[in-house]
């Protein structure tokens, strides 16, 4: 949730602390601050709000030094204030923290019964506090102390810690939340997530849990809480900074929606070879797929909408049962899961908490787990690659907080997948094989056709930007797209919005309809066309504002409605992918319009690593 930054070198520390806290804003952002050491003294700075107070805090008062960390707040202890704020200092240590310290009452209880005092109302204080504590015990091994109170602490937490008595050492750990070692030429770095090093380096060491680096700025040494030497070889990124930054666009949403095409070509990329008709799904056990009876897919958010499109594509395709449910209560309700069960997490991050934690259940009842991930090494991938696997999506770096070219690449990789089973299952001829593969090779075109009508789309979020409610309605395949639709209109413009199945409107929320209710219709022909026709009728007989997503051929709703959003026709079972995106575009114009924080909506966070 929160964002951690953290570097050792020769060059001045805090232009690459404040530069690696603007690229991580995104994981939380009610406050931030930054400790450095220079001359055996802590600099603390910390700052309520945007990083631009801590940067204007920066130049007023600079952090001298060349090893430092930084850190910014989505707060789950204690209130967003200044004191909250890490980093938090006890004695000669300083420390910042991402997670939680789940035995932290207790623990503060003995310190208090101790006579040490707090600042603040943070879990991670008391971290600090037990750091130094054991300092006094090994007062020249800063490892051995931070070794010694780890072992008291329980919970998820990534930190990053300074000691003042050993200028030339930062050290980092990582338990259940993410934190990866940046390797530098004469300097090294820590970071929760890639894109904050990515200007100064990419090769990194992905931390795993139990693993504490302690980094100098020639050499990384990983190690567990035992003082044994651990093993992790380095990887290199492809990524380019410039990949993570806004491209030119207003802001990260946009970009990313606008990148969706070569999301797809990525995703597709090397995922077929022509020559035998063969899917390669690298990444996966595919011969443990073979005998699945029944699928299970667990994912919140975004993603979950992904997995109803899923079960429609594997069901039809591949002829396996599938149900779809909501991580948060999956793991809550004692899931009838057998041995033939294959449960498949989705997940962007691949660090979000329940769906973390439905997978962790599943694979206690002995299903084969798949997972299907945009980050590379994060939980869920590792946690999936003990069974049959994790595919990645691809997606590349996703900065803003709504996910777009997520779940894109998601629909892909899962028709890869629905794919794969099918052919597993005698279900595929070769010829209907290449049929789907190139409605697939076109989508990224077709993609680029549907983007071109952005200037129309946001005329459309104009009349709609004053709105307080807008209802989206589809059937089939177009439900999911309207129920994305509605999840991005909510929490970008704070609307109150709502995507209903159009056969339900009778059993309910035709009561809604009047004069003041906008209403969204998705409606496409070969896909229970005529049917939501008929529903589109009624919405009107009642004076309700209609807008209406249509195929570029439906010459008729064009003619009824001219402002309709239109799309190019294709395969039914890619026409989601296609409707979501001037969903997504709609949803941006209306937060932008209403001028609003697009990238970061208020209360919302990137990786939900927490409950
Ligand atoms: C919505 C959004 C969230 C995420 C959800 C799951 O735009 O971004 O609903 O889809 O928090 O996140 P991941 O996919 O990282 O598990």
């Amino acid at each position: 949730m929160c964002g951690i930054v953290g570097a050792i070198g020769t060059q001045n520390a805090e232009s690459i602390l404040l530069d690696g806290l603007k690229r991580l804003e995104y994981r939380g952002y009610d406050s931030a601050g930054m400790a450095t050491l220079d001359a055996h003294q802590t600099h603390i700075r910390k700052a309520v709000g945007k990083l631009g107070a801590l940067a204007s805090l920066l130049k007023e008062r600079p952090c001298p030094g060349s090893v430092g960390i930084a850190h910014t707040r989505w707060a789950s202890h204690g209130r967003p204030n200044e004191i909250n704020a890490h980093p938090h200092q006890f004695g000669p240590i300083t420390i910042v923290h991402n997670g939680i310290i789940e035995n932290h009452a207790a623990l503060k209880k003995d310190l208090l019964a101790q006579g040490h005092q707090f600042e603040s109302d943070t879990d991670t204080e008391i971290v600090a506090h037990l750091i130094a504590q054991f300092k006094k015990e090994y007062p020249t091994d800063f490892p051995k102390a931070v070794s010694k109170a780890l072992e008291l602490i329980h919970g998820a937490y990534a930190l990053a810690i300074l000691d003042q008595d050993s200028p030339d050492t930062l050290i980092g750990v990582r338990q259940a939340c993410p934190l990866v070692v940046g390797l530098g030429n004469g300097e090294n770095f820590l970071a929760s997530d890639f894109p904050a090093v990515l200007s100064h380096t990419r090769r990194f060491m992905v931390l795993e849990d139990g693993d504490m680096a302690i980094l100098h700025k020639d050499r990384v040494q990983v190690q567990n809480i035992h003082g044994e030497i651990q093993t992790r070889t380095p990887i290199t990124l492809d990524w380019s900074p410039a990949t993570a930054e806004k491209g030119g666009f207003k802001h990260f949403m946009l970009k990313e929606i606008f990148e969706q095409p070569q999301a797809v070509i990525d995703t597709l990329r090397g995922r077929f070879s022509l020559g035998d008709l063969e899917l390669v799904l690298e990444g996966l056990q595919t011969d443990l797929l073979k005998n699945i009876q029944q699928i299970t897919i667990v994912a919140c958010g975004t993603s979950y909408h992904a997995g109803l499109i899923a079960k429609r594509l594997i069901e039809e395709l591949a002829q396996i049962p599938v149900e779809v449910d909501l991580a948060s209560e999956f793991r809550y309700r004692n899931p009838l899961i057998r041995t033939s069960h294959l449960v498949i997490g989705i997940s962007q991050s691949g660090e979000t908490a329940d769906t973390l934690a439905a997978l962790v259940l599943a694979k206690s009842k002995n299903a084969q787990l798949v997972a299907l991930c945009n980050v590379v090494d994060s939980a869920i991938a590792r946690l999936c690659n003990t069974s049959a696997g994790t595919f990645y999506t691809r997606a590349g770096p996703e900065i803003s907080v709504a996910s777009t070219k997520a779940l894109l690449t998601q629909i892909i990789a899962l028709y890869l997948l629905a794919l794969l089973l099918a052919q597993q299952r005698g279900l595929l001829h070769a010829q209907t094989l290449e049929k789907h593969l190139d409605s697939l090779y076109q989508l990224p075109l077709l993609l680029e056709a549907a983007l071109k009508q952005e200037p129309e789309i946001r005329q459309t979020a104009k009349r709609l930007a004053q709105s307080e409610n807008i209802l989206l309605m589809g059937r089939g395949l177009l439900h999911v797209a309207a129920l994305e639709g509605a999840l991005k209109i909510k929490e970008l413009s704070y609307i109150h919005a709502e995507g209903y199945p159009a056969g339900e409107m009778k059993h309910g929320p035709i009561a809604l309809i009047d004069e003041k209710m906008p209403v969204l219709v998705l409606a496409i022909q070969g896909m229970n066309y005529e049917k939501t026709l008929s529903n589109l009728e009624e919405i009107k007989s009642r004076g309700a504002q209609v807008f209406v997503v249509c195929n570029e051929t439906d010459h008729e709703l064009r003619q009824a409605y001219p402002n309709a959003l239109l799309i190019p026709t294709c395969s039914p079972y890619l026409v989601p992918a296609l409707a979501v995106l001037p969903l997504q575009l709609l949803a941006y114009h209306l937060a932008d319009l209403r001028g609003l924080d697009v990238d970061q909506p208020r209360n919302l966070a990137k990786s939900v690593t927490i409950e």
